[in-house]
């Protein structure tokens, strides 16, 4: 099978000497919805930097869709939503979302309208459409720029604590969503968050980082526990177990 992902003996830092991410050695296949875990601090924002190319590698290798991330960038096969997503302040919520495909591609003009409608209703921002980012609540600006990422309809999307400022309603509502989305693109996920719940609902794989210096702790594949198409409940026994069992490794890795 197609890896979306391969990290070998990768490490990453910032400065000469301060090592954040030491020996990664990470696979993940093509299709993959992978939640990640770990510790404030221990380096998961930083290898989803190393993904999106934002950042070189002090040692090692890493592919992404088979490639050089560099080349990956360059081609848009990535979506990615940041922590702390900029939206610009002088366009609408609406040409927000449009951005990246709103240069020289007056061809696709109809389709980008299409989906940019279908995308604020699905983010359920469509009543804000022609509001200007400061107009908005955080919750209602990351949504905007989850909508931006999911125009280019991306092979693998990297999602940084993307619903960390909603109400437990809307992500639920988000989260379902999102599966929704990624079983009809059959796209690679790549989705950071502090939530187990949210973690174990989610993905298909779960890994848990731990800190000084980054390691997987744990890495567990979650097909097993789930029906078709990822399906789970969040109270069946098996999942709430995985939870349980997932805190524990969050703990140690602390
Ligand atoms: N630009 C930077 N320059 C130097 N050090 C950095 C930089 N960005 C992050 N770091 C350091 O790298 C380490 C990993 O940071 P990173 O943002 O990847 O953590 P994280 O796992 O995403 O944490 P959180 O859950 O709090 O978002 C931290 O010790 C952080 O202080
Ligand atoms: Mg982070």
């Amino acid at each position: 099978m197609a890896r979306a992902v391969e990290a070998q003996a990768l490490d990453v830092g910032y400065a000469a000497g301060s090592t954040v991410i030491a020996g990664l050695d990470l696979a993940i296949e093509a299709g993959t919805f992978l939640s990640i875990l770990g510790p404030s601090g221990c380096g998961k924002s930083t290898f989803l930097r190393v993904v999106a190319d934002l950042l070189e590698p002090l040692r090692g290798t890493i592919k992404v869709l088979g490639d050089d991330p560099h080349e990956v960038r360059q081609r848009r096969d990535v979506g990615f939503v940041f922590q702390d997503s900029t939206l610009l302040p002088w366009r609408t919520v609406r040409d927000n979302i449009r951005l990246p495909l709103a240069i020289g591609q007056s061809r696709l003009t109809r389709r980008i309208d299409d989906r940019t409608d279908e995308l604020l209703d699905m983010m359920g921002i469509a009543p804000f459409a022609l509001r200007y980012p400061h107009q908005l609540s955080g919750g209602q600006r990351q949504r905007v720029a989850i909508a931006r990422a999911l125009l280019g309809e991306p092979k693998l999307l990297l999602m940084d604590e993307p619903f960390g400022a909603l109400d437990e309603i809307t992500r639920d509502r988000l989260n379902d969503e999102l599966l929704n989305l990624w079983r009809r693109s059959g796209a690679t996920i790549l989705f950071v968050t502090h939530s187990i719940a949210e973690a174990v609902y989610l993905g298909s794989r779960i890994i848990v980082l731990t800190a000084n210096p980054g390691r997987i702790r744990k890495d567990v594949d979650l097909r097993p526990l789930k029906g078709d198409g990822n399906r789970c409940s969040r109270e069946d026994p098996k999942i709430v177990a995985m939870m349980a069992e997932m805190r524990s490794a969050l703990e140690a890795a602390s």
